[in-house]
């Protein structure tokens, strides 16, 4: 990304003192702050990777705001949301105003009304978070929950918060491949910014080049279209799901033929580093791209990305308010 958009984007989404106070993108955090984000969501953890509960945000209400179906993100704010002592209202936007002709606009102001102190936003356009952030509700903290293919930030760090806890090694010396419809994957975009910005020392993308954004080479990555070249030695392996709902035009000849190709199967993760870690967002079509057994297999961690979800949102929710508050000088300066 250029320099001055980063620095717009950081403009937005930090306060006056560098603090977050909306969290729309990976895009232009420092590697200080991203290892603050994990090092606040560790604190939610216990030995056992139980969740530790917290008053930060008693008083406050946390509205989600989901325009696409969710499962994982929407359920894991409300249970960070109520774990950290937060008023939860989940909007059905399904059943709201919007559908009589109600601007977003027009939902959010009303909604800011109501006293919301955070709206976490799921939406299809991509931009929707930074437009509520930058024109609509600017002193209420917004937080992505995945807009269009563009971003999805905290999957992003609960991604990176599930590698550093399993992987074994400094992301310094990790290779990590994201494998499959990485053109239309915010999530993907997430991961490679993250893990670009924490300093991984390879990043792969393997996809049929139907399934690649044009300029990929430009994301600092090594781009496979082989899947069993790709694999090679690699220390995670991150399954996207194909999003049949962003494609116009199939751009696959068939699921099965997918599979075969670019499927994450028992023969592919022996061809990876010894203990290699499978990781997949979720939702997933298994034996599309995944095979059950690997999902399920000794080394997916995908349940634990879930349930690391919880105290990276809890992080994220606080941070963020904080920083809202920060803003306003209602707290001292320094990192909230
Ligand atoms: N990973 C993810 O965003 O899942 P949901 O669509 O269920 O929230």
């Amino acid at each position: 990304m250029h320099l001055a958009a980063l620095h717009t984007m950081s403009q937005i989404q930090l306060n006056q003192y560098g603090n977050l106070r909306h969290f729309l993108s990976i895009e232009g955090l420092s590697k200080q702050y991203l290892t603050h984000i994990l090092e606040t969501a560790e604190t939610f953890l216990g030995e056992n990777g139980q969740i530790i509960n917290s008053p930060l945000l008693d008083g406050r209400t946390v509205m989600n705001l989901f325009f696409e179906p969710s499962t994982r993100t929407r359920t894991t704010f409300e249970v960070a949301a109520k774990r950290l002592s937060a008023n939860v209202l989940n909007i059905d936007m399904q059943q709201s105003s919007t559908k009589k002709g109600e601007t977003l606009r027009d939902t959010l102001w009303n909604l800011e009304a109501m006293a919301a102190d955070i709206f976490v936003i799921r939406h299809s356009a991509s931009g929707a978070a930074h437009f509520m952030a930058q024109t609509v509700c600017p002193d209420v903290a917004i937080i992505n929950g995945g807009d269009g293919r563009h971003s999805h930030p905290t999957q992003g760090m609960l991604d990176m918060l599930t590698i550093r806890r399993h992987a074994g090694k400094p992301f310094s010396e990790l290779t990590v491949a994201i494998i499959g419809d990485i053109k239309h994957s915010r999530v993907a975009r997430s991961d490679i910014e993250a893990l670009q910005t924490l300093g991984a020392k390879e990043i792969r993308v393997i996809a049929p080049k139907t399934l690649l954004p044009s300029g990929i080479e430009e994301f600092g990555v090594k781009v496979f279209e082989n899947m069993d070249k790709g694999v090679e030695g690699c220390d995670v392996m991150i399954a996207l799901r194909i999003q049949n709902e962003r494609m116009g035009s199939s751009l696959l000849a068939s699921s099965e033929e997918f599979y075969k190709l670019y499927g994450l199967t028992e023969g592919r993760v022996q061809r990876a580093a010894p203990n290699a870690l499978v990781m997949h967002p979720g939702p997933m079509n298994r034996g599309v791209e995944i095979a059950s057994n690997v999902a399920d297999g000794s080394q997916s961690v995908i349940l634990k990305q879930v349930n690391y979800g919880i105290a990276v949102r809890m992080a994220v929710l606080s941070l963020a308010m904080q920083g809202q508050l920060q803003a306003k000088g209602l707290l001292n300066q320094g990192m909230a």
